[in-house]
This record gives structure tokens, sequence and C-alpha cells, in this order.
């Protein structure tokens, strides 16, 4: 997730509870080999412990997307994933992202040309819905059709962000998959909150995974085998905020705006008699050392 999973918050998911693939935010293939390298490099860093790790790109350039997929190669990557699914403006405008959904021609330029930069490599794509159900079967079977590992399906179209994932069109897309490349793996995506889910969708739907994004903003913990059942204190919650914000701070220092981490207080301050207003005060922190001096005197209450 753009500006979510970067290294550091990927290190705290590895080292707290550890999914089985973990993938990249999605990084431009243009960026990569433009005068923007440096700053976009930064999303494709990694550690041992984040493996399985899957780079996610995104672009419209054949030519970018096999020095891309042979750049990745050698960056020692697991995995690649396209990324035909984004439905953001920006990313629109240039022909990429959920723009592709359609774009036969291109669309499997571009896969064919991340296979050629990186042969041995498992490629996945990950899109979504088409805006009917002829035309998603038609844009599946094309995907299916071209030389892919996985397909990851994210069960809304790019107009629909208010809806409930369709898993009904997930799962129809597994009975596609079996008929036009049963070896490549199907993973629903969309609104799925716990293992218990995962393992419900993999029953009904015959799905062969399922990818969990938003549910981390509810649950560092999300991808325990039984996070439902377990009660986490308030120390522990506080203790991975300072763990993040200290890795970030030492990760990033000042070429990252300490902003970006603001976006994760929620995620560890919270349930709590007085966490509203502890969030208030971390707010307006500039930096780590600040943050930490507004943790340290804090009396805790309640879990
Ligand atoms: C803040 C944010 C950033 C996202 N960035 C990406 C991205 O970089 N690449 C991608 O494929 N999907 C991205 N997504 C979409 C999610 O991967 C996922 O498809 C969507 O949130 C539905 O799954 P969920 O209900 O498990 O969150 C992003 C979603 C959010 C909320």
């Amino acid at each position: 997730m753009d500006d979510v999973t970067d290294f550091v918050f990927r290190e705290i998911v590895a080292t707290t509870a550890k999914p089985d693939v973990i993938f990249t935010e999605f990084t431009s293939t243009d960026g990569l080999f433009s005068r923007g390298h440096d700053k976009v490099i930064r999303k494709l860093r990694f550690s041992e412990c984040q493996r399985s790790i899957v780079a996610q790109i995104w672009g419209a350039n054949p030519e970018n997307f096999e020095k891309a997929g042979k750049y990745i190669a050698e960056l020692g990557f697991d995995g690649i994933d396209i990324n035909m699914g984004c439905p953001d403006k920006g990313v629109i405008k240039k022909k990429s992202g959920s723009a592709l959904i359609g774009n036969y021609k291109l669309a499997g330029e571009l896969i064919d040309a991340v296979k050629k930069g990186a042969p041995n490599l498992p490629l996945s794509v990950k899109t979504r819905l088409a805006t009917d159900q002829g035309s998603t079967k038609e844009w599946l079977s094309f995907l299916l059709s071209k030389n892919i590992d996985a397909l990851i399906l994210h069960g809304r179209n790019a107009k629909d962000s208010k809806n409930p994932a369709n898993w009904e069109e997930i799962g129809q897309a597994v009975e596609l998959k079996n008929a036009i490349n049963p070896k490549a793996l199907l993973i629903g995506n969309g609104d799925v909150t716990s293992y218990k889910e995962v393992l419900e969708k993999h029953k009904t739907y015959g799905v062969d995974g399922v990818m969990v994004g938003r549910a981390i903003f509810q649950d560092p913990w999300v991808f325990e085998k039984n996070s439902e059942a377990l009660v986490h204190s308030t120390e522990k919650y506080l203790g991975l905020l300072i763990r993040h914000t200290k890795l970030f701070s030492e990760t990033w220092g000042k070429t990252k705006n300490f902003n970006i981490m603001k976006k994760f207080f929620k995620v560890y301050v919270r349930d709590f008699v007085g966490a509203d207003n502890l969030r208030i005060q971390l707010m307006v922190c500039k930096n780590y050392e600040e943050l930490a001096f507004v943790l340290q005197p804090t009396p805790l209450v309640g879990v």
C-alpha cells in the first residue's frame, strides 16, 4: 500500500505477525529509470526477514518494464507483481494501473516485457473487476492466457470504492482460472480482516490465497492465525509505536517527512482511557525524540 507498506512498516509487520508473502508499495517503472531513481529505489529496499517479498511495479512503457524486471531480479526479490488496478487519477492519466483494464495490447506487452527481463521470477498481475461481468470475464481470460503465475483480483471495479468487494465475482474468476490456466494461483482481495475469514473465502470461493490490506490498520497482529482471540496490552501497542517510529527515524532520517508516521498513530494508540488525548499530543510531535518524550511519562490506564 502506497506510503503505508514502506521498508519500515514491512519490517514491523514481518517481526510482529508475519504474512506468507509481503508486497512492496507500488513502484514506478518510469521513475526507476529517471533522474528520480534515488528516491524511487527506496520503495524497493527490503531485508531478509521480509521474505517472501514481492516488488509491485506500475507504468506503461514496455521497455522500462523489461529493465525493471531485470533490475528487480538482480536485487534478489522473490517475485514481481504488475499493478493493473490502481484507480488513482495521476496513474490513470499515464495509461497505467486500472487504465490497463481492457487495453489488451499494452497489458500483454507489459507482461511479456517483465517476463523477458526476469524469466525466472514468479510473476503476478493485480487487477480489479471491469465495469460489467462480460468485460470482466474477457479481461481476466486474457490475463490468464498470459504466462503469469498468479492473478490477484480486488473484487471492485476502478470506479467503486464504497460497495463491499464482490466475492461472487472472485469465485467466478476461480472457475475461469481452473479452465484456462489451472497452474496459476488465484488470490482474492477485498475486505478480509482475519485468518478465519481467509479460510472461509478459500472454502466458499476456492481461492488459493487472500491478500489483506487495510485490516492492518485495525490490528497489527492480524496475520496471526488466531488474531481474533488475542488481546494485547496498551504497553504492547505503545511499544510497537515506539519501535516503529524509532526505525522510521533511523531508516529515513530527514529524507522522509515525519508526518507520514502520523497515519499510524491510530493503529497503536487506541482502546484505552486517554487514547484520544494522547493521540492529540502525539500529532504535534516533529520527530522520534519528541514522540518518545511524550510517551515516557504516560500513565497507562486499562486496556
Ligand atoms: C492507503 C492505500 C494504499 C494502497 N496502495 C496500493 C498499492 O500501492 N498497490 C496496490 O496494488 N494496491 C494498493 N491499495 C489497494 C489495496 O492493496 C487493496 O487492494 C484494497 O485496499 C482492498 O483490500 P483490503 O480491503 O484488504 O484493504 C492501497 C490501498 C490503500 C488504502
